[in-house]
């Protein structure tokens, strides 16, 4: 039989994707924390893996799916959260944009799943299946009441899951995870039914935001939380070394991620030390360039005092803190740090 007849569709799915395979798993894996330090990763979205110095790994906003994969559904559901907010009825372009940089199917060792949320990305049927697959039989999975729904739905044990709300807090190895408002106004109108004149007050059941103290630093996850005056009092309540804000370029009629103006302005109410955007790495619809954040920060940083400094990321990448906290962009290992170890197989040195 030739190669061309042996190939097939599912032997090219299988090969080629998920893109980075288990390269992230193994990095994560054999990272040792040093004392006084957290690390954390990038895994896309508002996906972030938190590991300790005491090997506490916490694994927040994991998600593995994508999104539309076809045009042939014209129009959104009647009540979709995007319909609800915008009045607008054809489907959103929203297809993924960042690489799947990590393997769920390839998790070894988590000590905690989180979800802020339980729209579609931010919670995830396939990790959630390989950690209970993988993993040790009492990893609990913590969200607030409607991401708990959804892991239910998938089948996880209801002794599992812990409901959580703003005010809790949870002791999870050499971490505490205090659980915060969120202000995520996209997420308050997701409902299946008609909202005009309605004043929803169940935010609480629907999404929260979380502030990981470790011995490292104390990382504030505002999940999909839009601006808010109350990031201020979030700020006095907690000390906050590295904020996680959901940036995006918003189409016309839409007002779901926040914009390089209030990045900066959530992190000077927080008093963060670093502040990070992240969520605009994966819809091509609400994609943008956080170099606008670095640009205004710049013009901005002297007449305002400003305490903290951004961190561009990139999916798939590493920040420890507080090592990295100096840092104002990511770029990936470059590799090549053992040139000329060998002589260059090449016909004579001039040709280099
Ligand atoms: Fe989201």
């Amino acid at each position: 039989m030739s190669k061309i007849d042996e190939i097939t569709r599912e032997k090219w799915i299988l090969g080629a994707f998920p893109e980075w395979g288990t390269w992230l798993n193994e990095e994560i894996d054999q990272e040792i924390v040093k004392p006084n330090t957290v690390a954390m990763w990038w895994l896309g979205c508002t996906g972030i893996w938190i590991k300790t110095e005491k090997n506490t790994n916490i694994a927040v906003d994991l998600w593995f799916g994508n999104g539309k994969r076809t045009q042939k559904n014209k129009y959104m559901d009647e009540y979709h959260q995007m319909r609800n907010m915008t009045g607008g009825r054809m489907t959103q372009p929203n297809l993924r944009a960042a690489p799947v940089v990590y393997d769920p199917f390839g998790v070894t060792k988590v000590d905690a799943v989180l979800s802020t949320h339980y729209h579609n990305d931010h919670i995830d049927p396939f990790f959630a299946s390989a950690v209970m697959k993988n993993c040790s039989p009492d990893v609990p999975f913590i969200g607030p009441l409607e991401s708990v729904k959804k892991w239910l739905g998938y089948g996880i044990p209801r002794e599992r899951c812990i409901i959580v709300k703003p005010g809790d807090t949870v002791k999870i190895g050499d971490v505490e995870i205090v659980v915060l408002d969120s202000f995520d106004r996209t997420c308050l109108v997701t409902a299946d039914k008609p909202l005009a004149g309605i004043c929803p007050t169940d935010m609480d059941e629907k999404a929260v935001n979380y502030l990981f103290k470790t011995p490292g630093g104390n990382i504030y996850h505002s999940g999909d939380s839009h601006y808010s005056v109350y990031y201020a009092k979030h700020g006095k309540d907690h000390h906050i070394d590295v904020a996680l804000g959901s940036y995006g370029e918003n189409p016309v009629g839409n007002q779901d991620k926040m914009t390089s103006v209030d990045i900066l302005r959530m992190a000077e109410a927080l008093q963060t030390d670093v502040v990070i955007p992240f969520h605009y790495d994966v819809w091509t619809n609400f994609k943008a360039d956080p170099g606008e954040i670095l640009m205004l920060y710049n013009y901005k940083k002297h007449v305002l005092n400003y305490k903290f400094r951004p961190f561009i990321w990139e999916v798939g990448g590493k920040f420890t803190y507080p090592d990295d906290r100096e840092k104002l962009q990511y770029h990936y290992r470059r590799g090549f740090e053992d040139c000329f170890t060998d002589e260059p197989n090449v016909p004579y040195r001039s040709v280099l």
